[in-house]
């Protein structure tokens, strides 16, 4: 096979599968996050992107995206029950998010896990030509680094977390610690979302596996393993300029006009997932509408909330619970032809959520804990007219670069509803100078910035981050 000089791997590939007007099964590039990070740099360099394309059984053959190419890795019922959604997202995604659902621990799943990171591992090193820089994405695949450098070590490898890294008081609960952090450190760079994350990563290294360890560099062995944080961001530009377009303009005011003209939309727009705070959130509203402090007529609240890893048994929990809230809230406060909540589950395209943004007065952004939280990023971009207000989670990633948001402590009802109606009665000089600012951040601090950043840490040599400079 064809073998290329950058390879990311990734749990999911950048595509979604739908269905064609004649019935056939299509793949279409999926839109945001990593693909358009990275956009810039895959078509300057023969790329290939590893990762699973959805379902079971053999990996379907993909054309190239955009010029890189997709390799997709098989995942059977047996990998998908245990790896993905086991240990990936019933043990590390909730010990990894301060533990706010207990992680579920089985010894089956970590099996899972080795033998889904070692068939990654495995797929990399063949897309790989000599010397190759592969770049591993996320905690699905955490031991891939160990596993690809005992195959190839001649290449450079890099590994991202997109999600918080826990405190050792939390890590020390898993029960293959050393092996998880071991996978990690055969990487030449590990990068996170934050320093802090950085911090606890290194104090791990020393406390279970006694390396050297400081805030930047982990001695393993001969090897210098450099760590440190990448805040990843968003396509600034694509998202302005879908904002600016004149029919998501239109768009905005129809989905205004349609919401009855309120003085106050607030919007939020979340996976379902217990890290989100959507159920605090809704609390918090029902409360200022029992208090009258809001009322059904001048104020709207639009809660979009995809299904999301719906064979987990926490998230059918909590869809049910969200659900069943919001039919109480409706209940109790809307009127004919007027809901109090607008609640859909539905996927949108870009173009839609960037009108939704541009109708929405305040968007609240309450997880409990969050990497980073795009969608708060996607907001500010959307505001092309510097309008607009960001109630924003203090435990967000995004909260380090927009200390001008309206920021809450999520678990504070009192605090959640005092800032929420600082938010809806702040003058617009306010709002614009606060949107201003985190405009002015995001412009520097976009999705290039974050890429060029990483890579040219990880790039030592520096002729892939010159061709991404250059375009
Ligand atoms: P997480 O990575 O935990 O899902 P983020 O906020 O970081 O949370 O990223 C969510 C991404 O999913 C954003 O790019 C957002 O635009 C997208 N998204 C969320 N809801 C929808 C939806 N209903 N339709 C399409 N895209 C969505
Ligand atoms: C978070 C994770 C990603 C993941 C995404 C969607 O952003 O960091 O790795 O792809 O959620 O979750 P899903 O389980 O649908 O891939």
């Amino acid at each position: 096979m064809r073998q290329s000089s950058l390879v990311v791997v990734a749990n999911r590939l950048p595509v979604d599968d739908s269905v064609a007007p004649d019935g056939a099964c299509e793949w279409r590039r999926s839109p945001g996050g990593l693909v358009s990070a990275l956009h810039p740099l895959l078509q300057h360099t023969p790329a290939t992107w590893v990762g699973w394309a959805g379902g079971t059984g053999p990996a379907p053959m993909l054309a190239d995206i955009d010029g890189v190419r997709m390799h997709s890795v098989p995942l059977a019922r047996d990998d998908v029950r245990d790896h993905y959604e086991g240990f990936a997202n019933a043990t590390l995604w909730p010990l990894y998010h301060d533990s706010v659902e207990q992680p579920v621990y089985h010894r089956r799943w970590w099996e899972a896990y080795q033998r889904v990171n070692q068939r990654f591992a495995e797929a990399a090193a063949e897309a790989a030509e000599p010397e190759a820089l592969v770049w591993v994405q996320d905690y699905h695949l955490q031991l891939v680094p160990g596993l690809l450098r005992a195959i190839r070590p001649d290449l450079r490898i890099g590994f991202f977390l997109h999600v918080p890294f826990p405190p050792p008081e939390l890590f020390m609960q898993l029960p293959r610690r050393a092996e998880l952090l071991l996978g990690m450190l055969g990487a030449d760079l590990v990068g996170f979302q934050r320093a802090q994350a950085a911090h606890n990563f290194a104090q791990l290294a020393t406390k279970v596996l006694q390396l050297p360890a400081t805030d930047r560099r982990i001695a393993v062995g001969e090897r210098v393993v450099r760590i440190g944080a990448f805040p990843v961001s968003i396509d600034m530009t694509e998202m302005e300029a879908l904002a600016r377009r004149p029919d998501v303009t239109q768009r905005a005011t129809r989905i205004r006009r349609d919401l009855g003209d309120p003085q106050h939309v607030i919007l939020s727009v979340d996976r379902m997932d217990y890290t989100k705070g959507i159920e605090q959130r809704l609390k918090a509203y029902s409360e200022l509408l029992a208090t009258g402090h809001v009322k059904v007529r001048d104020t709207v609240m639009v809660q979009v909330a995809v299904p999301s890893r719906e064979r987990v048994e926490q998230y059918q929990i909590l869809r049910e619970r969200v659900e069943r809230e919001v039919g109480r809230i409706n209940g109790e406060f809307g009127r004919v032809g007027e809901p109090a909540i607008h609640y859909l589950t539905q996927p949108f395209d870009r173009a839609e959520l960037a009108a939704l943004y541009r109708a929405a007065d305040i968007m609240a952004v309450t997880p409990l804990r969050d990497g980073m939280n795009l969608v708060a990023k996607e907001y500010v971009a959307a505001r092309v007219d510097d309008g607009g207000a960001l109630l924003l989670s203090e435990f967000a990633g995004a909260a380090a670069e927009f200390p001008q948001a309206f920021l809450v402590n999520p678990h504070d009802l009192e605090g959640l509803k005092l800032t929420l109606m600082h938010a809806l009665q702040a003058t617009p000089v306010d709002l614009t100078g606060r949107m201003q600012s985190m405009r002015q951040h995001l412009r520097v601090h976009d999705i290039r910035a974050w890429a060029r950043s990483y890579l040219t840490s990880l790039d030592q040599t520096g002729n892939l981050v010159t061709q991404l400079a250059t375009t």
